[in-house]
């Protein structure tokens, strides 16, 4: 959380700053700051969005620019970033520094004054200490104190480099002609060079516009691996559409369609797979168990990853974990990953962002072509992920996943947005929400929950419909509506007749059924039709509608939709 850029060349640094902002302004967008230098620093931070930054100008041709998700002290413009310390030094940081309460007693105790309450200043006021002629050096000597994550980057009056240093959270270089950019994400610079050196933990980076050297936080040099990127800048925009989470619905039909051709690694059959993963990919996790399950006959557990690393897991020989993130930087998934390696326990990612941590820390890893994904809540990676998941599970089944004819229809299931406009004009005055399935519905209707209490703030429950005798039942009237996904399956009768329990005690039911189903619209307030398909593969076209039915309720109640208060896209702290 949080994103950081620099820039050092030979351009005026501010407006580059101002646009790479906007682009990892996803990743926290509480507060933003800008530093620049010529001869001395201009600082400029404020609580908000970038947007407020457009119409100023700083000079210099080099900086540091932050825009925030806090997390320590709150969200003040004392507490922005970039901090200056004795006038000289100035810092942007993404992490936490866990042992920032002790570090500070000992600064304070040497006479150092506080100007915020964050854990990032205290690695800038050890900076200043350490500094006798070079920041480099100064920047070495530092980590050794820090314990935590972080990616900060730091300048120095009078001296024309950017020094940065990565544990855990992450860092990109941009090379560009005569110029370096540095960044949590290349989305920040790509339009200015698709030519990137990616940091590793406990690396040191010195960039000037010059020249790139990184070294180990023991002092080895290192030589840096320039690769290209292959995303184009047209990709990570609108295009025309009022939202990025709207334009990413929209391009599903594409982005299912070419994560169908991803090749898969030679993976051995593992005698049993343990899917680790946070949020929206979780819940494409759950919905990899059924599938795994029923077309491979092979035991999977399913496990949400911040639980997963703390309870002293059991490994069995045999045994493959699945990693699964959009970002590949989610720090509950990534350390899950750690910890199946320390156990040598065979890893596979299922990972969008290409050559993130959790991509190049894993053994093998099957990415998904979703593209650049900006809104914060997860649309297309989710679906992208499903079918990653259907050709793995497919795979060791020893068949081939030909998931084209359900992919088309997505077409037909978007086509669906003015109907699902109506009916979320009737419900969007509900504060609260229950959706049910059965099976491989369940995680859907988890997932649909999810994306409704994100970006609209309304709170809706998820439950496997079996369970609504157990509780849920009693919440049950006229002002808690509840969307059921009632699709052609093996489990109709049931779902049917629970959906006749909860007309019978008044709720109101949207029902997500199969086409010709028409004995469902007898009983329930509101029916959204879908394509006919194996149950199975309903999954795929189910996330669709349930992604527009929250997001048109979003935009009803007039919400931030790509900006969800209170939320990051990328969450690379515990
Ligand atoms: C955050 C995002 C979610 C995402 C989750 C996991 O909570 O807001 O949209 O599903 O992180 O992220 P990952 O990048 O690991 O898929």
């Amino acid at each position: 959380m949080c994103g950081i850029i620099g820039y050092v060349g030979q351009r005026e640094a501010y407006p580059l700053l101002v646009s790479g902002l906007e682009k990892v302004e996803y990743r926290g967008y509480d507060s933003v700051g800008i530093c620049t230098a010529d001869d001395t620093l201009h600082l400029l931070k404020e609580v908000g969005r970038v947007e407020q930054f457009k119409n100023h100008l700083l000079p210099g041709t080099m900086g540091i620019a932050h825009s925030r998700w806090a997390t320590h002290g709150g969200v003040c413009q004392k507490n922005a970033h970039p901090f200056i310390v004795r006038e000289k030094f100035t810092l942007v940081h993404n992490g936490i520094i866990e042992n920032y309460l002790e570090l500070k007693e000992q600064l304070r105790g040497r006479g150092d004054v506080f100007s915020s309450d964050t854990d990032s200043e205290v690695i800038l006021h050890l900076i200043a200490q350490n500094f006798k002629t070079d920041l480099l050096s100064a920047v070495r000597q530092t980590v050794h104190a820090l314990r935590g994550a972080y990616a900060f980057a730091v300048m120095a009056k009078g001296n024309s480099e950017i020094v940065a240093a990565r544990n855990g959270c992450p860092l990109v270089i941009g090379v560009g002609n005569g110029e370096h950019f540095l960044a949590s994400d290349v989305a920040a610079f790509i339009e200015h060079t698709k030519n990137v050196i990616y940091v590793n933990d406990f690396e040191i980076a010195r960039v000037t516009k010059e020249t790139v050297k990184i070294s180990d936080f023991e002092g080895r040099g290192i030589i840096p691996k320039q690769r290209e990127i292959f995303w184009n800048v047209e990709q990570a925009q609108k295009q025309g559409y009022p939202h990025f989470m709207l334009k990413e619905i929209m391009e599903q039909p594409l982005t299912m369609e070419e994560t169908l051709h991803v090749p898969l690694p030679a993976l051995p059959t593992p005698k049993r797979m343990i899917i680790v993963a946070c949020g929206t990919a979780s819940y494409a996790g759950l919905v990899g168990k059924y599938v795994i399950e029923k077309v491979a006959r092979i035991p999977v557990v399913h496990e949400t990853a911040s639980e997963f690393r703390y309870k002293e897991p059991l490994f069995l020989p045999g045994d493959l974990v699945i990693l699964i993130s959009q970002s590949g930087e989610t720090a509950d998934t990534l350390a899950a990953a750690r910890l199946a390696k320390e156990h040598n326990v065979n890893t596979l990612g299922i990972v969008n962002v290409v050559e993130s941590t959790i991509a190049r820390e894993v053994d093998d890893v099957i990415y998904t072509r979703a593209g650049p994904e900006i809104g914060v809540a997860s649309t297309k990676a989710f679906t992208a992920q499903l079918i990653a998941l259907y050709k793995l599970a497919y795979h060791f089944a020893g068949k081939e996943f030909t998931g084209k004819k359900v992919v088309l229809l997505t077409e037909q299931v978007l086509q669906l947005r003015e109907e699902i406009k109506k009916i979320a004009e009737r419900y969007v005055n509900n504060q609260h929400f229950l959706y049910i399935g059965r099976n491989i519905f369940y995680p859907l209707a988890l997932e649909g929950a999810l994306k409704l209490k994100e970006i609209s703030y309304i709170h809706a429950e998820a439950y496997p419909a079996g369970e609504l005798k157990h509780g849920p039942i009693a919440l049950i009237s006229e002002e808690m509506p509840t969307i059921a996904l009632c699709l052609e399956s093996e489990t109709y009768d049931k779902m049917f007749s629970n959906i006749q329990e909860i007309k019978a005690r008044k709720g109101k039911v949207i029902a997500f059924a199969s086409e010709g189903d028409a004995k469902i619209k007898e009983i329930c307030d509101d029916v959204v039709y879908l394509p006919k398909v194996d149950e199975l593969l309903s999954p795929l076209l189910v996330a669709i509608p349930l992604q527009l039915f929250a997001y048109t309720v979003a935009l009803l109640k007039g919400c931030d939709i790509d900006k969800p208060r209170n939320l990051a896209k990328s969450v690379t702290v515990e």
